[in-house]
């Protein structure tokens, strides 16, 4: 069995491997920091168990590469947790010229879940969006999905948020049938580096809040929860929040918008890449 899961070198991510690391022969770790992680793998018992690959997921190129490498070199991938993100400053642009909120959160996950997308039809698999409550702020502006317009921090973490929970439901009307499943959830409000690179009034608000937040490893919980259970149990396309089935935004299950977000998001990969 095969995982694959982005923003394991911290918080969540980092828990959820703690968590899956027996039930899995090959833990395949697309990271930024590859020393970070290099020094988190050496923590357990089989560091070998883990494959570390240099991914930037604000950089589409550096996505399209690691993507490849992980689909060429393993023929089955069971589980994707689509995990790594944050809040970044609304401003913010990649060297590529997105936003860098719509690229980390979204669109760098996107083309990964496209590149796997046979592996893990090979396999069955599951895909696992990392979402949160946030989605709820989201707005769709159908002339600005990239977000390029001014806006805030907040604005655009609910709407990337809500892209998560439209991608998953979208991979799941597309490729369901095919044997895929997919998940969104929300971890709960959780005490990580989330929103160490955010702005200066957003990080006081975060720290802030902090004192009351659930620790990284209940965080993992719903990932964790998600993987384990067999897809029987579950609703493929379903939002999940502490191991239970809720209900996102209406807008979410609009296929009108799915649809117009994965034309936008495969025209923007095109674009970067051609
Ligand atoms: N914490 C909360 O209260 C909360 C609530 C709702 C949803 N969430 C969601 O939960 C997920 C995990 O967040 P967390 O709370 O565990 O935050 P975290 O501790 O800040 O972890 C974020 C992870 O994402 C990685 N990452 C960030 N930018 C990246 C990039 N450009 N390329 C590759 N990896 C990148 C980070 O890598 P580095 O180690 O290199 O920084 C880190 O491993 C996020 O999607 C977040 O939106 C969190």
């Amino acid at each position: 069995m095969n995982l694959v899961i982005t923003g394991s070198t911290s918080g969540i991510g980092l828990e959820t491997i703690r968590s899956l690391y027996p039930n899995f022969n090959k833990i395949i770790l697309p990271v930024r920091n590859l020393k970070k992680a290099l020094e988190i793998v050496n923590e357990f018992k089989n560091p070998e168990k883990f494959h570390c690959i240099e991914m930037d997921l604000s950089s589409i190129k550096s996505v399209d590469k690691a993507g490849r490498q992980i689909s060429e070199t393993y023929e089955k991938v069971d589980l994707l947790i689509n995990n790594a993100g944050g809040i970044f400053p609304s401003d913010l642009k990649t060297k590529e010229g997105l936003d860098w909120s719509f690229a980390v959160n979204h669109l760098g996950h996107f083309h990964l879940t496209n590149l796997l997308l046979s592996n893990l039809t090979k396999a069955k698999g599951k895909i696992i969006f990392v979402s949160s409550e946030a989605h709820r702020i989201g707005t769709i502006r159908s002339e600005d999905l990239g977000l390029k317009r001014r806006s805030n921090s907040w604005s655009n973490y609910g709407t990337v948020k809500l892209y998560n929970i439209l991608t998953s439901n979208y991979f799941n009307y597309n490729y369901g049938n095919g044997g895929i499943s997919t998940y969104s959830l929300h971890p709960g409000a959780v005490k990580t580096s989330f929103g160490s690179e955010a702005n200066l009034i957003s990080k006081a608000i975060i720290s802030l809040s902090k004192l009351f937040f659930i620790s990284a490893k209940k965080g993992a919980e719903t990932s964790v929860f998600l993987a384990n259970t067999p897809k029987s149990q579950l609703q493929s396309g379903g939002y999940y929040i502490s191991k239970k089935l809720k209900n996102p935004i209406s807008k979410s299950k609009d296929l009108k918008i799915q649809k117009k977000l994965y034309d936008f998001s495969l025209k923007k990969i095109e674009e970067i890449l051609s």
